[in-house]
């Protein structure tokens, strides 16, 4: 179902972005690491997990946002019995014909199981199953692909070096990492200097929004689907108000199938703004003074995209150095975005998220 709002795991479920898609099997086969880039709510859970449920090789899947933030000893362990699994489940006897089980957590810890008692993983033992993993593999002629979902998180364990390590030390083992914080995501997998993946070769995949067209044709495949007439100028409507993330435009599908246009696009946008607000509440967490600043900003963006000109004059007192930083750390977690010599809001419904804020003169 086109509407359905879980993250898509068939094919057949997913719209457009084919190219993305075959980019990533290609991909696959030929790199150490991938990168899949773009905004929330873009697609990119539902591309890795339509590629993940389709590879026919050892794989696992890891949502890093189900691992506590302020614990490296649950990451550790999380990647430790991430790879043991992995050795568990080949076998290096049996060469032909066996369906290979991929390795999914995406809860917190529930795949340990309760009550289980794990001695926190040291890191020569995570190297060690990395290395049995790898050998397993190259006896096997086989690859392992291991997709890491809003790995941006873990750059507080220190994930980048074991990354890095596996890049460097391992010939049989990919990597596909995704995040909704663009630059946050960019650092961490080598594009900048202090990364340890820095100057590491990758292949990128670039997840865009949906033209108008396209949003339109989305809704009207998802509408004959569910068998559902809509006039055109709902549609429309919607197609304008949700700016081609595929996120919201499903969620309206959804509700529409059952309720008015009026009170679907009310029901998204009630929704959006509880959840952008918790997105940009998690963002100004310990900016201190300067939330007042981040969020004056982002309000003159709802209004339109601006200059960098016109983003100085919402805030004369600030001085040059401060507004550049305020809008680089509002573009690596990709709340607004650079267009040719224009600042825009990254989501057409962060306006619903900043209603709730209530901003100090
Ligand atoms: N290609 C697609 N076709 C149809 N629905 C999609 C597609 N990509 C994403 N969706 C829907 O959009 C929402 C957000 O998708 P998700 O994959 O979680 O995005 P992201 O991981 O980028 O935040 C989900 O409801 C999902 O079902
Ligand atoms: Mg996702």
């Amino acid at each position: 179902m086109l509407f359905d709002v879980a993250p898509k795991k068939a094919k057949k479920d997913m719209y457009n972005y084919s190219e993305e898609y075959l980019t990533l099997i290609k991909a696959i086969k030929d790199e150490k690491i991938i990168v899949v880039k773009g905004v929330r709510r873009i697609g990119k859970t539902s591309l890795i997990k339509v590629v993940y449920s389709e590879l026919k090789m050892p794989k696992a899947y890891i949502d890093v946002r189900g691992i506590s933030p302020s614990k490296v000893s649950e990451w550790n362990t999380v990647i430790f019995r991430c790879f043991k699994k992995m050795n568990e489940t080949i076998d290096i006897t049996k060469k032909v014909g066996k369906i290979i089980k991929g390795v999914e957590i995406t809860g917190r810890l529930g795949f340990i199981g309760i009550g289980a008692t794990f001695s926190i993983p040291r890191s020569e033992d995570i190297i060690e199953e990395i290395e049995e993993l790898d050998e397993k593999l190259g006896k096997l002629g086989k690859k392992a692909v291991l997709f890491f979902d809003e790995v941006q998180i873990t750059k507080k364990f220190g994930a980048s070096n074991l990354f890095a390590f596996i890049y460097d030390n391992t010939s049989n083992i990919t990597l596909v990492l995704t995040g909704s914080e663009v630059g946050i995501l960019e650092e961490f997998a080598g594009y900048s200097s202090d990364s340890p993946l820095y100057g590491r070769a990758r292949e990128e995949i670039n997840m865009k929004r949906l033209s108008p067209s396209q949003s339109l044709e989305f809704l009207k495949l998802g509408f004959i689907e569910s068998h559902v007439k809509v006039p055109d100028e709902e549609l429309l409507d919607a197609v304008e108000s949700l700016d081609g993330i595929i996120g919201w435009l499903t969620l309206y599908g959804h509700y529409r199938r059952k309720i008015s246009h009026k009170k679907a696009l009310t029901r998204v946008l009630k929704e959006a703004e509880k959840i952008t607000h918790n997105e940009i509440k998690r963002f100004l967490k310990n900016k201190g003074p300067a939330k007042t600043r981040y969020l004056k900003i982002l309000k003159a963006l709802s209004k339109r995209p601006m200059s960098w000109g016109d983003v100085k004059r919402t805030l004369p007192k600030v001085t040059d150095a401060r507004i550049n930083n305020y809008l680089e750390q509002l573009i690596k977690y990709s709340f607004i975005e650079k267009v040719k010599k224009e600042y825009r809001l990254a989501d057409p419904l962060i306006p619903q998220g900043l209603k709730l804020f209530t901003i100090r003169r």
